[in-house]
């Protein structure tokens, strides 16, 4: 496999220079089942050594258990890492198996502590809104995540899955540096109205799930049949049942481009996300999540990856096609409020 180093990227207006692929971690300790410590680890360095600098947590993700896993990771490479988190999915004292949306400035200030705690960090480089609570206003909420960046405990801002509205009412408290969405093959929403209020805003799009939680790769068919029963993607309509079926024909321009370029279906899915930068003239850093060494090095070695106009043509219809909505409930998302 390649050893090809991934070019970079700009943090919103004013931050850091990133690797423009970053590192998605969740699945490491949590949605997507079975988890090996050591290949996570190892998958982690990889990483680093292609030039992957943004690496992709929240304290949701096990309950705070991926942020302490990442620990070692981030402390051994302190000043090569950018630690992005997040907050907003509170676990009700009543019930640990829900999850409740907060927003509020107590939540937001005990979070962030415990979020440093278990990073074992004296500051997080990308603090994030991981959903948005439609009772608190967005005004509130980024004039207290303001705060944590005056007093040294962020570096820098980012709201997940709020639409265009919120971001703009965002950005007058304070410089958002990324707006964190689904965008894929299979998940366009955002380019109704998130996108061109990114791009006119300077903030960098951080594309979730670029491979469309794996469905894209052609490594599962069914989430019923193919995945262990806590896996999160048997509750995600369009991987289940008959959608499953018709989705999977889906990949056949894919597969046909892949081929034509000697990639994977991965890579095509991957390269067409980077190369939106320049369709819609912002910067995009697409997060895949891996937990696998020769994975990390075959989605790094996707931004050498360059898709003809022709090629985009071909792959443009799929996301209309797609049968079942990206979430249960899309009230959570910057689609289901736009
Ligand atoms: N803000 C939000 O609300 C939100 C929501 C979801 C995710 N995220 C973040 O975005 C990151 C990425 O999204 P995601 O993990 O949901 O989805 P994704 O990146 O689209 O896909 C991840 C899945 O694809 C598999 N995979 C990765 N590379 C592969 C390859 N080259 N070939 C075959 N399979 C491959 C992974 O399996 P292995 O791990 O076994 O390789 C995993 O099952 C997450 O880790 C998380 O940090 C944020």
């Amino acid at each position: 496999m390649t050893d090809h180093r991934i070019p970079t990227a700009r943090l919103g207006g004013q931050g850091p220079e990133i690797g423009a692929q970053g590192l998605g971690c969740m699945g490491m300790s949590f949605a997507y089942g079975p988890t090996d410590a050591k290949e996570s680890q190892a998958t982690l360095e990889r990483a680093l050594e292609l030039g992957v600098t943004m690496y992709d947590t929240a304290d949701a993700y096990g309950a705070g258990e991926n942020e302490k896993f990442l620990s070692p990771f981030f402390k051994a490479h302190r000043d090569e890492v950018v630690i992005a988190t997040k907050f907003a999915l509170a676990v009700p004292p009543d019930d640990p198996t829900r999850r409740i949306i907060r927003n509020d400035a107590p939540y937001i200030r005990q979070s962030v502590e415990a979020s440093l705690t278990r990073l074992d960090v004296d500051v997080i480089d990308l603090y994030y809104m991981h959903r948005r609570d439609v009772n608190v206003p967005i005004e509130d909420t980024v004039g207290v995540m303001a705060e944590l960046v005056r007093e040294g405990k962020v570096k820098q801002l980012g709201l997940s899955e709020v639409t265009a509205a919120e971001l703009r009412a965002a950005q007058e408290v304070h410089p958002i540096a990324a707006v964190q969405s689904e965008w894929s093959l299979f998940s366009r929403d955002i380019e109704a109205q998130v996108v061109p209020a990114a791009r006119e805003l300077g903030v960098t799009l951080v594309a979730y799930s670029p491979l469309g939680r794996g469905f894209l790769t052609g490594s599962f068919a069914n989430a019923d049949q193919d995945l262990t029963a806590d896996d999160f993607r048997r509750q995600q309509p369009r991987f289940t049942g008959d959608n499953a079926a018709a989705n999977g024909a889906l990949l056949d321009p894919i597969r046909a481009i892949a081929e034509a370029h000697g990639a994977t279906l991965g890579q095509i899915a991957l390269a067409w996300v980077q190369q939106q930068s320049q369709v819609h003239g912002l910067s995009v850093v697409p997060i895949p999540g891996t937990r696998k060494p020769t994975r990390v090095e075959e989605n790094a070695a996707a931004t050498n990856i360059e898709l003809t106009p022709e090629e985009l043509a071909l792959l443009e219809p799929i996301a209309g096609k797609v049968a079942g909505d990206r979430y249960t409930d899309m009230r959570f998302t910057s689609a289901g409020r736009e």
